[in-house]
């Protein structure tokens, strides 16, 4: 009995994706600018259960074999996060199995893996995050978040001590669930001054799925309500005037005083790039021709990314080349090269419509310096394929227009963030910002710490796991990974330590953006909260976890459990 609920829950079918409109959250406002302050101090759910089932009090025990199911579920979720293996760069291993022709040699950039990879966005929706598709750790963790947070606030505060008051428009593109915009416009929120000037922010996608799913979470209706959050349909191979959907308003139709900070995380590897190889003083486009091994009864579409074969031939060599191709030609570079012509169009366009005032705040997995040996590229899969970019192009790019280019000297294997400005070099306190949080300790060396601690996890002390928490910016994930954990000391704790605990659990879980995932996060955190004698607390988790995946059997007796320990 005693181990009974825990073990229930973990192991039932959950409901998913019920982020109930009931949800509130406190947000204090700021006078006599419109900034919220984005302190998400309370999150109230009010239930509609009515009928509470019959069982007798249960009580999760810290060492059971529902524990290690719950570790195990844990490692799973752990290995699937791991970021998948660099690019490789060696030819497919030849195969003996029948395939089908799936496309001849046709442009890089022309070939029908774009377009599958559009139809998998499309067709996934946020379901490509919720479902853990997409890896998308790194470009929504709390850490990557706050990082950018400060450093737009350093910037903003350089803005403000040059006496400018204009709003500053944040613009995301390709935003997908919404998470890393909830996290920085939090961050961002927390600790903005009144003195600098508003900041605003624009959610784009190509996907109407996502924007629907940003429009609609609870915990980004305020800033919405507000005017400080808006959503719109952009396709970054076709710029164009924009329309805001929440306000109804068009945006972009003609050139208009910026500045305009672009934000786009994972963006620049999912959508078409040309593939130039520079060989003994000439420049040929690379072609790909696409295969799949036969398989009788499978559809030959996006479905079958994972499975493609690419093999690559040259072009006729091209002229006139594209100034950057044209520079490394020049140089006699010899090598494979990405090259973001989709990205930097779009960069010129955003930059005209707002006068030569763009910024761009950008992270991606980076084509490294010297990776460019003459071989076949074979992209990375995960449901959506991902290709390494070429970030020298937008320092080129920034470069062209007489403004300023960051990139950190150390190339990140899984990411890499670049500041890049169309007309100014950096002020005092972006310059300071730009150094601590991209360069000195960049959110890629806090993914390799990241990697390395929580592999070690069942080693960890509770101290460890809390310290690594807050470390990680109060990440939600992090706390999830070490519940397992702070669950096997859970008969040792002293009262400080419940209450450091407690302190820990209630800021990591305001930084948390329901995607309607498993593993159910409130109602492990409501497990280890009924262990440690928490009952109020631990009743309000699993009451979220009612709310969030609907009320099942396992959950609702836990509330009965909670109410009767109270009593
Ligand atoms: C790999 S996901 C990255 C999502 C998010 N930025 C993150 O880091 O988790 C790529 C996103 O780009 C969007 N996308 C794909 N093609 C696009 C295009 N042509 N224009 C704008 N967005 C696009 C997809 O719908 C998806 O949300």
């Amino acid at each position: 009995m005693a181990t009974k609920v825990w073990a229930t829950r973990v192991g039932l079918q959950k409901k998913r994706g019920l982020l109930g409109e009931m949800w509130v959250f406190g947000a204090k406002y700021h006078s006599p600018t419109p900034t919220v302050l984005f302190t998400v101090t309370h999150r109230v759910v009010w239930l509609a259960i009515t009928s509470i089932l019959e069982e007798p009090k249960p009580k999760p025990m810290a060492e059971s074999s529902s524990l290690n199911d719950l570790k195990q579920m844990l490692a799973d979720e752990l290995a699937k996060e791991q970021l998948p293996p660099s690019p490789s760069l060696d030819a497919p291993p030849a195969s003996a199995q029948k395939t089908i022709e799936v496309e001849g040699p046709t442009l890089f950039q022309d070939s029908v893996l774009w377009q599958w990879q559009r139809e998998f966005f499309a067709q996934a929706g946020p379901e490509a995050w919720r479902g853990g598709i997409v890896p998308h750790y790194i470009t929504s963790s709390s850490y990557l978040a706050y990082s950018y947070a400060q450093v737009v606030l350093a910037y903003q505060q350089d803005r403000a001590l040059a006496g400018e008051t204009a709003p500053l428009t944040v613009m995301e593109l390709g935003g997908g669930s919404g998470q890393f915009t909830f996290l920085f416009l939090k961050h961002y929120w927390e600790s903005a001054a009144p003195y600098l000037p508003p900041l605003e922010y624009v959610f784009t996608d190509v996907v109407q799925a996502n924007l629907d799913f940003v429009a609609q979470h609870p915990l980004l209706a305020r800033p919405q309500e507000h005017g400080l959050l808006d959503v719109a349909l952009f396709d970054i191979s076709h710029p164009q005037p924009l329309t805001l959907q929440g306000s109804d308003t068009p945006w972009l139709t003609e050139p208009t005083d910026g500045p305009l900070l672009v934000i786009a995380n994972y963006l620049w590897d999912t959508v078409p790039m040309e593939l130039w190889r520079f060989q003994e003083g000439q420049a040929y486009p690379l072609q790909v021709a696409l295969s799949l091994p036969a398989s009788p009864g499978q559809p030959v579409d996006y479905t079958r990314l994972p499975d493609l074969v690419l093999s690559y031939t040259e072009g006729k060599p091209e002229a006139p080349l594209h100034p950057m191709l044209t520079q490394l030609l020049a140089a006699d570079f010899e090598g494979d090269v990405l090259f973001p012509k989709i990205g930097l169009d779009c960069l010129d366009w955003l930059n005209q419509q707002v006068q030569g005032q763009l910024l761009l705040l950008s992270g991606d997995k980076p084509q490294t310096e010297g990776a460019a040996p003459h071989q076949p590229l074979q992209p990375v899969h995960h449901g959506s394929f991902s290709l390494p970019v070429n970030f020298e192009a937008f320092r080129w790019w920034a470069q062209q227009q007489g403004g300023f280019a960051f990139t950190p000297l150390r190339w990140h294997r899984s990411l890499h963030v670049g500041w890049y400005a169309a007309s100014h070099e950096p002020d005092h306190h972006l310059q300071r910002a730009i150094h601590q949080y991209l360069e000195d300790f960049h959110p890629g060396d806090q993914f390799v710490l990241k990697r390395a601690v929580e592999e070690q996890y069942s080693e960890l002390t509770p101290e460890e796991v809390l310290a690594y928490v807050r470390f990680s910016r109060y990440d939600s994930k992090a706390l999830r990974r070490g519940l397992a954990t702070l669950m096997g000391y859970v008969n040792g704790y002293t009262e400080a330590m419940r209450q450091e605990i407690l302190e820990v659990i209630r800021r990591a879980w305001d930084n948390y953006y329901p995607l309607g995932e498993n593993p159910d996060l409130p109602f492990l955190i409501g497990s280890l909260l009924y262990e440690m004698d928490f009952y109020a607390e631990a009743k309000q988790f699993f009451e979220f976890s009612a709310q969030l995946y609907g009320p099942d059997e396992g959950t609702l007796a836990n509330i009965k459990s909670c109410q009767e320990m109270m009593d």
